[in-house]
Parts: C-alpha cells; sequence; structure tokens
C-alpha cells in the first residue's frame, strides 16, 4: 500500500450566484510512497494547487477516494504541513516566534519548545537570525522560516505550493539545493508544485504531469538520476532527455489552450 493513495479523486468548486459547479480535479489516480519526493507540473488552472490542497485536507472531496496510511482525509491533521508561495509568517512574531508557535499550534509537548524551533532555525541556515522580525529578512530568508515552521512539527507528509515561485533564479537554485539537503536527512515525503520544469526534475523522484479541461493527470515520469543531485546533472544528457518529455507534454498543452481560444 502506498503512502498517499489517490483513487478516482474528483474536486469540485460551487461558482458563485448558483451557477452550479466547476469540476478542477477530474478523477485522478496516483500513488505516492512513503519517503518519495514527487513534483506536479502542468499550465496554469490544471488543478495542481488544487490536488495539494485535498491531500492537504483543505478541499471537500466530490468523487473518489483519498487516503493517507491507510486513513481517509477528512480534513487538515498532524501528518501534514503545507509552505505555501507566500510565506505566511507573523509579522509581530520574531523567526524563533514564528516557528515555536508552529509548535506551539499543534500543541507540541515533548521537550522545550525554543530548543526544538533553534533546532530546525539551524537547519535552514538562519541561527544568527532566530531573533529578526519578518520584514527584516528577504524573500528567501521568509521562506526558510517559513519551511522550519513546517518541518518542526514533524510531518509524515510535506505539502509545497510553488514555496520558490516569488523568488528570483538564482535565489531558487540555491533553495531547491538547501530543500533537497534537508530533506536528504530524514527522507519525509513531499509533494511539490512547480512551473520550472528543471526544478521538478531535479527535485524528484516522479514528475507528475497535469493537463486541464478539466484538471487531470497527463504522465508520471520516473527520474532515475542518482542522489544526492548535483547542479552538474542540469547538464546532462539524461536530464536534456527528460526536459525535452516534459517540453513536449507542456507545448501540447498550450496549443490545445489556442484551439479553445479560437474556438470561442
Ligand atoms: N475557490 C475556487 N472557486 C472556484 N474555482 C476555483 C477555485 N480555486 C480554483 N478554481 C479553479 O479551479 C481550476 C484549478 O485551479 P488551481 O488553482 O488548482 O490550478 P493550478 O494548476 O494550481 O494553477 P496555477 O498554476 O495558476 O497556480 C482553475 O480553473 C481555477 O479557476
Ligand atoms: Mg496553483
Amino acid at each position: 500500500m502506498a503512502q498517499i493513495e489517490v483513487r478516482n479523486l474528483s474536486i469540485e468548486y460551487r461558482l458563485p450566484k448558483g451557477e452550479g459547479t466547476f469540476t478542477a480535479v477530474d478523477s485522478v489516480s496516483l500513488d505516492i510512497e512513503a519517503g518519495e519526493f514527487v513534483t506536479i507540473v502542468g499550465s496554469s488552472g490544471c488543478g495542481k494547487s488544487t490536488l495539494l490542497l485535498a491531500i492537504a485536507g483543505l478541499v471537500p472531496i466530490a468523487d473518489g477516494t483519498l487516503t493517507i496510511d491507510g486513513d481517509a482525509v477528512e480534513g487538515p491533521g498532524p501528518n501534514r504541513s503545507v509552505v505555501f508561495q507566500e510565506a505566511s509568517l507573523l509579522p509581530w512574531k520574531t523567526v524563533l516566534g514564528n516557528v515555536r508557535f508552529g509548535l506551539e499550534m499543534r500543541r507540541w509537548r515533548q521537550g522545550d519548545l525554543s530548543k526544538r524551533a533553534m533546532q530546525y532555525i539551524n537547519l535552514v541556515g538562519l541561527g544568527s537570525f532566530a531573533d529578526y522580525h519578518p520584514h527584516q529578512l528577504s524573500g528567501g530568508m521568509r521562506q526558510r522560516v517559513n519551511i522550519a515552521r513546517a518541518l518542526a512539527v514533524d510531518p509524515a507528509v510535506l505539502l509545497m505550493d510553488e514555496p520558490f515561485g516569488a523568488l528570483d533564479a538564482q535565489t531558487r537554485e540555491v533553495m531547491g539545493d538547501e530543500l533537497l539537503r534537508i530533506w536528504e536527512r530524514d527522507r519525509k515525503t513531499a509533494l511539490f508544485v512547480t512551473h520550472d520544469i528543471d526544478e521538478a526534475i531535479f527535485l524528484a523522484d516522479k514528475v507528475v504531469v497535469m493537463g486541464r479541461n478539466p484538471g487531470h493527470i497527463k504522465d508520471v515520469i520516473k527520474v532515475d538520476l542518482p542522489r544526492p543531485r548535483r547542479g552538474e546533472m542540469l547538464d546532462s544528457d539524461a536530464f536534456a532527455e527528460y526536459r525535452r518529455r516534459l517540453r513536449a507534454h507542456l507545448a501540447a498543452d498550450m496549443a490545445t489552450m489556442h484551439l479553445v481560444r479560437e474556438a470561442v
């Protein structure tokens, strides 16, 4: 049994003013093994965030089943942490306060909270910024705090929706390397949504490609590059082949978008 099992999952959003419902994810099935790093790519609006939110327990399921370790997902739970694109930090709390707050929210009882929070702040390389407030940090640093907060509560599954989407290309690459270094330590199950094809391949054990109208899974590509991943791998033939496959999928999706537009 896979840790996360998604079976014929459909998610619908209610449209405003009683205009019915919109199917954002249509009959999606996916297995995610414990300790796997899975990335999701696909054109805007294909349901990547919706699928991630469903696994987080933040949107209701219209049809199908979704289980984590055999238990049906019926809402958020302590076995999952979510990191969004915008670091959702409390502006009036320090870095330490924010990471501690994550533990307090989960009613963490084991040991000293500040000590545990500091361990994770050190892990993301912000040890000397523990007393800073969010506005005194760069976007990349704020996102590191966010990741520290998500990891400190020791979730079985880490869900990330374009966590580096607001960062410049260079910072993004550094953050990807950092995230893998941290992930290598205890290999938690990770689900990571991105628009960046190279990032999707570089991080993943497998890349899920989604398509739109309505949101579905087009392909699941297993990435057989060795770990730990190294920057040089981006220049390898194997990487180029993965890149080519993903680009072909996304180009096909863009082509159908044009057709839809012309038909309208
Ligand atoms: N709360 C909502 N109410 C109604 N429709 C929604 C809602 N949230 C998302 N949708 C619709 O569901 C579809 C999928 O949205 P979703 O945010 O999952 O896409 P995405 O793949 O994450 O896109 P992006 O890459 O732009 O973040 C879109 O057509 C969107 O308009
Ligand atoms: Mg999204």
